[in-house]
């Protein structure tokens, strides 16, 4: 039987610790003390077997500090073992994953250096934001979807004559697994994002969602900006309650508070970040993958 330890880095602690229960694993915190110049210092708190070394860590805000924990954490975890896989359940940077503007660098493809660099095997990651990412990072990994599992919660819901809403035709294919699990219909909205300003608008002229549910599914929620101008374009066209289903939930500044105020009944989201509106667990699917 192979066995493993699981390294927690301290954005993802519960989660860590959640997939070493399930691993049957040892598992490690680790310290990170911040010094008054802003310096880290990393520790792991135990000294790890020589099996496969899970490191636990996922990059949202503090982005680059999360990031340099993770990079910090592989490279001592590889003073005990050969066998180290990044779980990295939300990866940051993926949305840099190509120049879209001349000049520009490819963040995710550093990022993969990075890792490969400091001696990570493999890079296990949830609903990255796109293939070109996985593509980039060029370390093999693999990406889990975690649709069956948002899927499962919303099975249990009471809702009425419900609809699957993409906010944006780039998740139209997100959409359309998630309503055929369902068993309902899905359509994808058609949204523009200034690229200097970082401004979203739905170009969509009318959606057939009268007097019904809906169930609005991104990968990510950032600054909050695409879900609340597809809420208020799909109230214009006089829906009944909108649900927001979506794996990471970063909630910049004050999204969560401002989507609700656009008239969001409920976010649902992963624990590939930890937050008040993670009714989701992505453990199971996470170690059923490692195993
Ligand atoms: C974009 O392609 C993504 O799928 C999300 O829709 C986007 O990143 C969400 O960002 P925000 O919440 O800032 O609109």
């Amino acid at each position: 039987m192979v066995k493993f330890t699981v390294i927690g880095g301290d954005s993802s602690e519960d989660l860590a610790k959640k997939i070493a229960h399930r691993l049957k694993a040892l598992y490690i915190k680790t310290e990170n003390r911040v010094f008054p110049d802003g310096e880290s210092k990393i520790t792991i708190k135990k000294i790890p077997k020589n099996n496969i070394i899970l490191v636990v860590q996922s990059t949202y805000p503090p982005v680059d500090t999360n990031l340099l924990h993770l990079l910090s954490v592989i490279s001592k975890a590889r003073k005990y073992s050969s066998k180290i896989y990044a779980i990295i359940p939300y990866m940051g940077y993926a949305r840099q994953d190509r120049e879209f503007l001349e000049g520009e660098v490819i963040s995710i493809s550093v990022i993969g250096k990075l890792l490969k660099a400091v001696g990570a095997k493999k890079v296990i990651t949830v609903d990255i934001h796109s293939k070109i990412a996985l593509r980039e990072l060029k370390i093999p990994s693999e990406n889990i979807s975690a649709i069956t599992e948002l899927v499962k919660h919303f099975k249990k819901k009471k809702l009425r004559n419900p609809i699957v809403i993409s906010p944006d035709l780039g998740g139209k294919q997100r959409a359309s697994q998630f309503a055929s699990l369902i068993g309902v219909e899905y359509i994808a909205l058609k949204k523009h994002r200034n690229r200097k300003t970082g401004k979203v608008n739905i170009l969509t002229n009318s959606a057939d969602v009268k007097d019904r549910d809906l169930i609005l599914i991104d990968d990510m929620i950032s600054t909050g900006g695409s879900i609340i101008k597809s809420t208020q374009f799909l109230k214009k066209q006089k829906c009944k309650r909108v649900f927001v289903a979506c794996t990471h939930a970063l909630f910049v500044n004050d999204a969560a508070r401002r989507i609700k105020k656009a008239g969001v009944t409920e976010i649902i989201s992963t624990n590939t970040i930890p937050r008040n509106t993670s009714k989701v667990d992505v453990a199971k699917i996470i170690s059923d993958t490692v195993l």
